[in-house]
């Protein structure tokens, strides 16, 4: 028997329950787990629609099913799950599972909240299991790449940054991606936690201190406003359209966060500027012709640079998962740990304090 840092028998595969079976089970989740099969077994499969249960099942040829989580979690064969529900679900079943002595990979955002988030990550904790959040693109070509060149102190010390996950008329079709109550908020809390995880991941997640920020829904209520991403009841839209949040960090470091489901805007961003006291750059982590240009000076030359050997990462939700079994199997630090959930969620909820109050809010991490 081959053991891993932590006792883990390397040869065992590890027993897999997907809880939610939507669009990221089947685009990340899934595809993720069926890419390592000496490695994983997915066993169990669950959802509350019977119908998209059972053809998951039949897809992905897995046996056992259930609408109820706790049937999964109460299976003493299964080592780890993940949580693909709507915000509203993470945080109880996060919670559990991690009682239950299961490894947790919980989609993004974290919860709906801090308080949630600091609740999950206060489980994790006492249960020592690994709580990963589904922030895929750090894995991504330009991430790695990026993160290699800044760890060799070619941009110097980065003291802002801007986030923007703008979108023209870009409100899902599908899921509960427009009621409050079941996602916590929108765009800020929906596409805008991607590039500011990734914004800040490349800056080396400083602590934020404060916030201050407004929200909008002057578009995305409106039935005379077209829409890109499929029909949805514009009279059931309770979150935001458009949120801007500038959150100051202990060190000095700022970021300028953007995120819109609908903005009149020509060019739709998804994209992160740094400035650094040696360099900035520009940098797509998603689809992008043009994903790093980087900004430099050289014995009072100025140049803009583009790498050409950017890591070709076929997928990073698969990488994302695979990370998620190696971190089980061998131990250590999860490189997406709960706590970037709950410093994202505090974010958030600050803006989201801020858009009401008028005043730049405090964040408290502690938990
Ligand atoms: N990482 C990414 O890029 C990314 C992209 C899209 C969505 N997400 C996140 O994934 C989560 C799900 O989004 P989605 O697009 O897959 O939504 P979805 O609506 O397609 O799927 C969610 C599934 O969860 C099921 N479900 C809801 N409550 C349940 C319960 N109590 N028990 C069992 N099943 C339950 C629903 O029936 C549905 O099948 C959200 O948190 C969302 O933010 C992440």
């Amino acid at each position: 028997m081959v053991l891993g840092k932590i006792g883990f028998d390397m040869a065992k595969k590890i027993k897999v329950g997907v809880i939610g079976t939507g669009m990221i089970a089947n685009h990340a989740h899934l595809p993720g787990y069926f890419s390592i099969p000496e490695e994983v077994e997915v066993v169990w499969l669950c959802d509350k629609k019977s119908d998209r249960l059972a053809e998951n099942a039949t897809k992905w040829g897995v046996s056992k099913t259930t609408e109820n989580y706790h049937d999964l979690l109460n299976d003493p064969e299964i080592d780890a799950v993940s949580v693909a529900t709507p915000n509203l679900e993470h945080m109880q079943m996060t919670v559990d599972a991690l009682k239950a002595g299961k490894h947790v990979l919980c989609e993004k955002p974290l919860s709906m909240n801090a308080d949630q988030s600091k609740a999950m990550c206060r489980a994790a904790k006492e249960s020592g299991k690994v709580l990963q959040v589904g922030l895929q693109y750090r894995f991504c070509g330009p991430g790695m790449f990026m993160k290699d060149y800044i760890a060799n102190g070619h941009m110097g010390d980065i003291y802002y940054g801007r986030a923007q996950a703008m979108r023209r008329r870009g409100v899902p079709g599908w899921g509960v991606f427009t009621n409050k109550e079941k996602q916590g908020g929108g765009p800020l809390i929906d596409i805008g936690v991607h590039i500011l995880d990734f914004t800040l991941h490349l800056m080396g997640y400083p602590k934020p201190v404060a916030a201050t920020g407004k929200t909008w829904d002057m578009l995305g209520k409106n039935p005379e406003i077209t829409n890109f991403m499929g029909d949805y009841d514009r009279s059931t839209f309770t979150v935001e359209d458009m949120a801007v949040g500038m959150i100051r960090f202990e060190d000095g470091q700022m970021v300028l966060l953007e995120s819109s489901f609908m903005a009149n805007i020509e060019q739709e961003f998804f994209k992160t500027t740094l400035m650094g006291t040696k360099s900035g750059a520009e940098v797509c982590p998603g689809f992008s012709e043009d994903p790093i240009v980087i900004f430099s000076e050289r014995d009072k030359q100025v140049f803009n640079e583009r790498p050409v050997n950017i890591p070709d990462v076929k997928s990073s939700h698969v990488k994302e998962v695979q990370e998620f079994v190696r971190t089980i199997r061998e131990g250590g630090e999860s490189l997406v740990p709960g706590e970037h959930g709950l410093i994202l969620n505090a974010i958030f909820d600050a803006v989201y304090k801020s858009s009401e109050t008028g005043q730049e809010e405090r964040i408290d991490l502690s938990y």
